[in-house]
């Protein structure tokens, strides 16, 4: 096989405008391997993952406690039956309620985060008998069909027209407008607590707080979407903490596999659960959950991941390690504002926004060229994220801020004729 020959192959069996892209981008060797912070190409080439396998890697890569779990789990059971129950996904409901805010209390396991989103539309229709739901603008909550219609970009929807109907998106931060729509068709209003793809935006202090307050009075559901701002990654285990506000529904996924199982859940309170009662079947799937629970050897693994959370104060790490990384790039924005224009977001999940239209790709792909990756950000293509695994050493991270600065100081040569 030629050097490159899986790009060829890439492009004929997977993706040809992909394989085009890494092509165009100078990428010319698959990674290989990876551990904690960093990941390995085939030429032996080290990156330091500042976009943490797209917001996966709280816990970096193969951290030792998990794979252990891993596989400990394998010499037992993997897969179960269905027909008899298991203990790992009880563990794991258990964990999820003790971690998770207010009264949040039953889990549904699932296999991703637009399916943990599915499950909290659906389980709000259940619960209110209503039809509507309300958005934002810029919010991204995955790419089936229900969770594609209530995200926010048309780029993504627009060829599958149509979707859901009775979906109105109202501008992310605002509570009057939240308040304007929201009434007795609403089954639920679904945020990110803090917006990821939307290009890392923070609400006002009391937006959160507003919005379940005027759930409350149209007797809707509140759903929080913590599938990239949660598992401690903004210095709470969930970003609505910060607010101290409990949805009737949080989902949860990416960094609850610890970084080795797909896994998602939709955790929701015993009032919006109720339906439980009645209709123990009335969503499930088979890798999922539904009825009896989850697959043994994704609950293990994301037990394991919240107990290294917890052990390892993870939420500390992150609100220190995030104030380093903060106040570096801060100083980099300062020396460059022609490249970066604003620097935001809570711990480990910050945005650099770039000054203009043009200059994110750049900046990106001369961090790539010196072995950075930083993110790119679906909704918001001014917005770089950086939402590395919070296992990061402060010496990486100090390596990183170096690197941008001269990746910042390239860009700014240029920057001023786009
Ligand atoms: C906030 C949020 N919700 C939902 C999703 C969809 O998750 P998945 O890609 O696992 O379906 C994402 C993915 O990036 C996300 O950031």
């Amino acid at each position: 096989m030629g050097e490159t020959a899986w790009l060829d192959d890439l492009g004929r069996y997977i993706n040809p405008g992909i394989a085009r892209a890494y092509s165009f981008l100078g990428v010319l060797s698959p990674e290989v391997r990876a551990q904690g912070a960093f990941v390995y190409d085939a030429q032996g080439d080290r990156y330091v993952d500042m976009g943490g396998g797209y917001g996966v890697m709280v816990h970096g890569y193969l951290h030792p406690r998990i794979v252990a779990r891993a596989k400990a789990q394998l010499d037992k059971i993997a897969l179960p039956s269905r027909s008899l129950p298991v203990l790992e996904p009880i563990e794991l409901a258990r964990r999820l309620a003790e971690i998770t805010p207010g009264d949040l209390q039953y889990s549904f396991f699932c296999n991703s985060g637009a399916e943990a989103n599915e499950a909290a539309l659906k389980f709000a229709r259940l619960r209110t008998r209503r039809a509507g739901f309300v958005s934002a603008h810029g919010a991204f909550h995955g790419k089936t069909f229900g969770a594609l219609s209530v995200s926010g970009r048309d780029l993504y929807k627009d060829p599958f027209r149509p979707l859901l109907q009775d979906v109105q998106l109202v501008p992310y931060g605002d509570a009057e407008a939240l308040r304007a729509v929201v009434d007795e068709q609403t089954a639920a209003v679904i945020l990110e607590p803090i917006q990821g793809e939307g290009g890392v935006i923070v609400p006002p202090q009391g937006y959160l707080r507003a919005a379940r307050e005027i759930c409350d009075r149209a007797g809707a559901m509140l759903i929080f979407d913590e599938v990239q701002s949660g598992m401690a990654r903004t210095g709470h285990y969930f970003a609505c903490e910060h607010e101290g506000v409990t949805p009737d529904f949080l989902t949860v996924s990416k960094a609850l596999g610890g970084g080795i199982m797909p896994i998602g859940a939709c955790v929701g309170t015993p009032s919006a659960m109720g339906f439980l009662d009645e209709m123990p079947l009335i969503h499930t799937s088979t890798f999922g959950g539904g009825g009896g629970g989850g697959a043994p050897l994704t609950t293990a693994v994301a037990c394991e991941a919240i107990d290294v959370m917890r052990d390892e104060d993870f939420c500390g790490q992150a609100r220190e390690k995030g104030a380093i990384l903060r106040e570096g790039l801060l100083r980099i924005q300062a020396e460059f504002p022609e490249v970066i224009s604003d620097v935001r977001g809570r711990g480990l999940m910050l945005g650099l926004e770039t000054a203009r239209e043009g200059v994110g790709g750049m900046l990106m792909s001369e961090l790539l060229h010196r072995k950075v990756l930083a993110l790119w950000t679906l909704n918001n293509e001014r917005v770089l994220r950086m939402i590395p695994p919070i296992v990061i050493a402060v010496e990486t991270i100090e390596e990183v801020l170096r690197t941008v600065r001269e990746a910042a100081a390239e860009v700014a040569l240029v920057a001023a004729d786009l």
